[in-house]
């Protein structure tokens, strides 16, 4: 087996490279003087290979097809931990394109005898534009196991929409507690409000659990609600710490505890890991 990491996932195929005890391949990856990527696989390959690369910006994408363009003919087993795009997973005005769905058409071509895995796909709808078996594993109880061992007071699991609620109940069922979600209704692309449900957090720890924090609006509104409502302590657990601009600052001006997430995507907070979800997936 070779594994290929691609430019977004280094440290991930590396941690998975060492749960399965397998080669992790040399690349090389670059940028052109006029913008355009540039990949190679310096490693001899053989017929077994994995390429894990999330697409969190659309370079990362094209470093991906051409991963693939190189491995063509053989079967891949793709692992997308954090799948770009996938929040237009619809058309919701006329004239738009279903992004999700065009990503998943530009790598069908490569993918004849392959497999994918993606990690909580934020639309599971996403799954049949694979024309190839595709799996989202679920990185829930990783997050879950994580926040058992900090020793919450009366701890309560709130989604910060109905979106979520899965991942809340597996979660709040993993910590032997309640679960709750709330009310968002999204101003623009980057502001949310909440309308205030009638969570009772007062006194008790809270965990936020979302699939994925980008611009931190959804989790800084919902932090500063909970924390109205006398949440002791508010924590936040997400699988994709996408995290742009200034995210973090937003989530702790706004008074968050601490920010758990996996290496999905790798930052800062990235302390959970996915390498035994994902070394699992494969082995089976
Ligand atoms: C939305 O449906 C997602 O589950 C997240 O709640 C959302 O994408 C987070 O975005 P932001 O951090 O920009 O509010």
């Amino acid at each position: 087996m070779v594994i290929i990491g691609g430019p977004a996932s280094q440290l991930l195929a590396g941690r998975v490279a060492a749960e399965l005890n397998e080669t992790l391949a040399l690349c090389d990856y670059r940028t052109f003087p006029d913008g355009e990527s540039y990949s190679q696989i310096q490693s001899e390959l053989d017929d077994n290979i994995i390429i894990i690369q999330s697409t969190p910006t659309d370079r990362d994408l094209v470093y991906l097809l051409q991963l693939l363009d190189i491995c063509q003919g053989r079967p891949v087993k793709l692992v997308m931990p954090y799948f770009g795009y996938a929040r237009q997973d619809k058309i919701f005005q006329p004239g738009e394109p279903m992004t999700a769905r065009a990503v998943a058409t530009a790598l069908n071509p490569f993918l004849k005898d392959g497999s994918v895995f993606l990690v909580n796909i934020h639309a599971p709808s996403i799954m049949i534009h694979f024309h190839c078996p595709a799996e989202s594993l679920d990185a829930t109880s990783l997050l879950a196991g994580k926040i058992a061992a900090m020793g919450l007071h009366d701890p309560v699991v709130i989604s910060p929409d109905k979106g979520a609620m899965n991942m809340a109940r597996t979660a709040a069922r993993a910590l032997g507690c309640d679960c709750d979600f709330l009310q968002k209704t999204r101003l623009s692309g980057t502001e949310v409000s909440m309308a205030p449900q009638d969570v009772a957090v007062a006194g008790r720890d809270v965990v936020i659990f979302d699939d994925m924090i980008a611009t931190g609006g959804t989790m800084a509104t919902a932090i500063t609600m909970l924390r109205r409502q006398g949440a002791k302590r508010v924590y936040l657990a997400a699988v994709h710490p996408v995290l742009t601009g200034s995210a973090v600052l937003k989530l702790y001006r706004s008074g968050v505890e601490a920010v758990l997430a996996t290496d999905t995507l790798d930052k800062g907070v990235s302390t959970v890991s996915v390498a035994p979800l994902i070394a699992r997936a494969i082995k089976s």
